[in-house]
């Protein structure tokens, strides 16, 4: 992690009994006693876990979030506008549309190049800025064990992963300031996983005019936002162009180096999607959030339950100013 010198950084202790080495390998990371993570002063609660992937294992996560979560039933930008037969195999026209065209740059973007976010579980209605029962399917049960793993080395052992928020950056995406508050409880945890090309991260406060932080997010980090931290105002300016131009960040090169075995979460990926995956990152960067909405035993209150509004790409445009969450991707 790189930022401004006058900003006091400190490592943080986890809880690295709560799982051991065998568990977490299971989901990709390293034994959480390795783990590099900072706490900042002034940030109560912020945690950066500076890439904690074991080598080779993000490559799953990556497929994960180009390949699979973008199938139905979870929900994407292009549903907005498409019908559901068209948007049913994002994976598959993509790839056949990037063979076809090679390098030829001017040739109409691939559905895979047209994501911009992808809601899981409790899907984000972005009209109303609120969850909803009836919008509910269920949440990918690898990310909820991943993220149940980050959230325990945390000190959150009871966290539960109810709904995600996938971003996909292409490099002249940003996206707005913003704060995380339309889940009910937020004395848990909020996640966020980063993937590919670096970005600019802004850590605000609890006011929109306090002055951020500027932190890089690399391939393979997590930040965890708790505590106070929870409710503080950030965004995400822009991607940083690689200098060496359109290459993988080192991260991602590699292949895993051990066999996977059956029980582990973390599998294999083939060559052919590896080679989608990677043209896509080249000048792409992924980022997950995971959070819960609710407390345990915590329901949805009567006047939540019955929005269910599909948002048209207009009314995107139109929130940018007054909301709370600008996409400007
Ligand atoms: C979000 C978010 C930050 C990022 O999705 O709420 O703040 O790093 N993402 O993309
Ligand atoms: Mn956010």
């Amino acid at each position: 992690m790189k930022m401004r010198k006058n900003v006091n950084v400190f490592p943080c202790e986890l809880n690295s009994t709560s799982l051991s080495e065998d568990d977490v390998s299971k989901v990709g990371l390293q034994p959480i006693k390795d783990w590099r993570a900072f706490g900042l002063h002034g940030y109560p609660g912020f945690i950066f876990i500076s890439n904690p992937f074991l080598p080779g294992s993000q490559q799953f996560w990556v497929k994960q979030c180009l390949k699979i979560y973008p199938q139905k039933p979870n929900v994407c930008n292009l549903d907005m506008h498409m019908s559901s037969v068209d948007t049913e195999n994002i994976w598959e026209r993509s790839i056949d549309a990037i063979q076809r065209k090679g390098n030829r740059k001017r040739e109409p973007k691939t559905l895979l190049e047209k994501l911009r976010w992808v809601t899981l579980g409790y899907h984000y209605d972005w009209n109303s800025k609120t969850y909803s029962p009836e919008h509910y399917t269920p949440f990918p049960k690898e990310l909820q064990s991943l993220s149940h793993k980050v959230a325990a080395a945390c000190g959150f052992s009871e966290f539960d992963a109810e709904a995600g928020i996938l971003n996909y950056y292409r490099s002249d995406s940003s996206l707005g300031i913003h704060v995380d508050e339309s889940e009910l409880d937020h004395t848990r945890p909020l996640l966020s996983y980063s993937f590919g090309q670096t970005a600019v991260f802004l850590l605000g406060g609890t006011k929109r005019e306090d002055r951020p932080t500027a932190l890089f997010m690399h391939s393979g980090d997590i930040m965890v936002m708790s505590g106070p931290s929870r409710l503080h105002y950030h965004a995400v300016p822009c991607i940083v162009p690689s200098p060496a131009g359109n290459v993988l960040p080192p991260g991602l090169c590699q292949r895993l180096e051990t066999e996977v075995q059956d029980e582990d979460v973390i599998q294999s990926v083939s060559q052919e999607d590896w080679d989608i995956c990677s043209w896509y990152l080249q000048t792409s960067r992924v980022n997950v959030t995971v959070r819960q909405v609710l407390a345990s035993g915590q329901s949805f209150p009567a006047t939540q339950t019955s929005q269910m509004s599909e948002e048209e790409p207009q009314m995107i445009k139109k929130r940018k100013s007054e909301s709370g969450y600008e996409r400007d991707t």
